[in-house]
């Protein structure tokens, strides 16, 4: 019998948000299993951030910035006309801030809405249109298991992401019939620059933890990790899939 695939040699990976945190990880991660990965960040500065620790793949620092769907339409499709095609996207890019639902105003829903959702859909069609036309394509949306739970405080952001795991299904099934598969990923807390203020609190943190029947927030390795299968060729009848990734959070 073969062992699964999971080599990603010879394809071509775009992951948005990938300056920091949770987005980071996966670029270096699908670099590490052999893809060419186009890192798409919203600052040159970010290279800095790969400097160091480059891993054994080729990542490539492609200026995005989500809301722009104009100019992400066209950074997508010269990456394709000279790279010749992108295999895998990883919608990653996101906002996340707590409100309580009576202080929200309009400012803060289309801020994070304009990312989170409308940002991951016309990324997701700019990059998908090549994908079709070829017949191959892995997708991976970075959802929360804020979209799948209520969680206090989080009107907004979980609004987005139930969205973009209703967006998923409905992709999955518009473009399954092409070779295209589209899933995502349900984290937990995930410690990260865009978290550890409000998880370097103990008393927020042993909250959290009192939620999470494995015990322990997640790294941006088991996201990472999760990425590299639905990515793979092995995960070539997953499609439609919410994934928790969530110690448990949710099982309950
Ligand atoms: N950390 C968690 O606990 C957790 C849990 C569940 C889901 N998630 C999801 O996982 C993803 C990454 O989270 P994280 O914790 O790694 O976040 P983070 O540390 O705050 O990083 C977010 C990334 O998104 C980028 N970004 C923000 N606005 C953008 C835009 N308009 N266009 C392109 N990129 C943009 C940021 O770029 P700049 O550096 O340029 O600002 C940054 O690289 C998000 O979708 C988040 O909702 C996180």
């Amino acid at each position: 019998m073969e062992p699964p695939d999971f080599d990603l040699a010879g394809q071509v990976a775009l992951v948005t948000g990938a300056g920091r945190g949770i987005g980071r990880d996966i670029a270096l991660t699908l670099a590490a299993c052999g893809a060419h990965v186009l890192a798409g960040v919203r600052d040159r500065d970010a290279a800095d951030r790969f400097a160091d620790d480059p891993g054994p793949g080729h990542v490539e620092l492609l200026l995005l910035d989500v809301r722009d769907v104009e100019g992400t339409r066209a950074a997508v499709d010269a990456a394709v006309s000279r790279l010749g095609h992108i295999d895998i996207l990883v919608n990653n890019a996101g906002l996340g801030a707590n409100h309580d639902a009576l202080a929200v105003t309009e400012a803060d829903w289309d801020e994070m809405m304009a990312v989170n959702l409308r940002g991951l859909f016309f990324t997701t069609q700019a990059v998908a249109r090549h994908m079709v036309e070829r017949g191959y394509g892995r997708i991976v949306n970075i959802g929360s298991q804020a979209g799948l739970v209520g969680i206090r405080r989080h009107a907004v952001y979980s609004a987005s992401k139930g969205g973009v795991h209703a967006l998923t299904r409905v992709l999955a099934l518009e473009w399954s019939a092409s070779g295209v598969t589209v899933n995502a990923i349900a984290p937990t807390w995930i410690y990260t620059p865009g978290t550890a203020e409000r998880l370097d609190d103990p008393a927020f943190l042993a909250d959290v933890l009192s939620r999470i029947p494995l015990g322990r927030v997640g790294t941006t390795a088991d996201v990472a990790a999760a990425v590299v299968y639905l990515a793979s060729r092995a995960a070539g009848l997953v499609t439609g899939a919410v994934l928790p990734l969530d110690g448990g959070w949710t099982a309950q």
